[in-house]
């Protein structure tokens, strides 16, 4: 049992994103998150799949797509191509995750689904049969760098905890406002990947910060499961 750590080139110098990417793998990241966003499902827009293909060049890490999009389906195939290794749509956005999944299987990619903080679990509980991993956002989506919402820890265990009760194995990733102050808390409730922008790429070293986050993350594990 281990934790992953995936570093959001949101918060990189996009001017020196090809550098960003190779920090991250040499700093120890086990993938590299994709905040694709479309100007309507989240008012910021980033980038799309010709940035992730030129970049999947710089790095072996795997490309963890985190859509913000409209009508995702439209598009997944450029993402698949451009070498997506993991996939999330948010289930706000899109009605027909079981075609979304198959979709991203057949193409040999991990789909995933992510969850805005405003939406009821609820809507997970058919989706933890089809889906690999649940995305849980801990800020609403759109920008990096904003603070983690409280009441967050309590959704995550609970959804670890409903995981259970239905025995599906589906990963529990946390998106917005993770750094090394909160990672043991979210790892204790549940969660095994950490997406992190702002407290990789701030003021310090890429590598430290990936340091400090992973100790952080670790520490969480040897707590045993605790309930909130
Ligand atoms: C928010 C994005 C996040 C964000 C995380 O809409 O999905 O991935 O970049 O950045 P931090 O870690 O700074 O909250
Ligand atoms: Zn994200």
């Amino acid at each position: 049992m281990t934790v992953r750590l995936a570093p959001s080139i949101l918060s990189a110098d996009f001017g020196r994103l090809a550098e960003a990417v190779s920090a991250c793998e040499a700093g120890g990241a086990d993938a590299i998150h994709f905040d694709v966003m479309d100007g309507r499902f989240v008012p910021n827009l980033t980038v799309g799949p010709v940035v992730l293909k030129a970049l999947r060049r710089e790095t072996r890490l795997p490309f963890d797509v985190h859509l913000m999009i409209e009508e995702p389906f439209r598009t997944l195939d450029q993402y698949l191509e451009a070498g997506a290794a993991r996939v999330s749509v948010h289930v706000e956005a899109e009605p027909h995750l079981a075609r979304f999944a198959d979709r991203v299987r057949e193409k040999g990619a991990v789909p995933g689904v992510a969850i805005n903080p405003g939406t009821s679990l609820h809507a997970l509980d058919e989706l933890l049969r089809i889906v690999d991993f649940v995305l849980v956002m801990t800020v609403n989506p759109g920008w990096g760098g904003q603070a983690f919402r409280a009441g967050s820890l309590e959704r995550i265990a609970r959804l670890a905890t409903r995981c259970k009760e239905l025995e599906k194995n589906v990963e529990i990733a946390v998106d917005g406002g993770v750094g090394p102050d909160n990672a043991a808390d979210l790892v204790k409730a549940g969660a095994r990947l950490l997406v992190a922008g702002s407290s990789v790429f701030g003021k310090g070293g890429i590598r430290e910060a990936l340091s400090a986050l992973r100790v952080a993350a670790e520490g969480g594990l040897t707590w045993g499961t605790e309930r909130y």
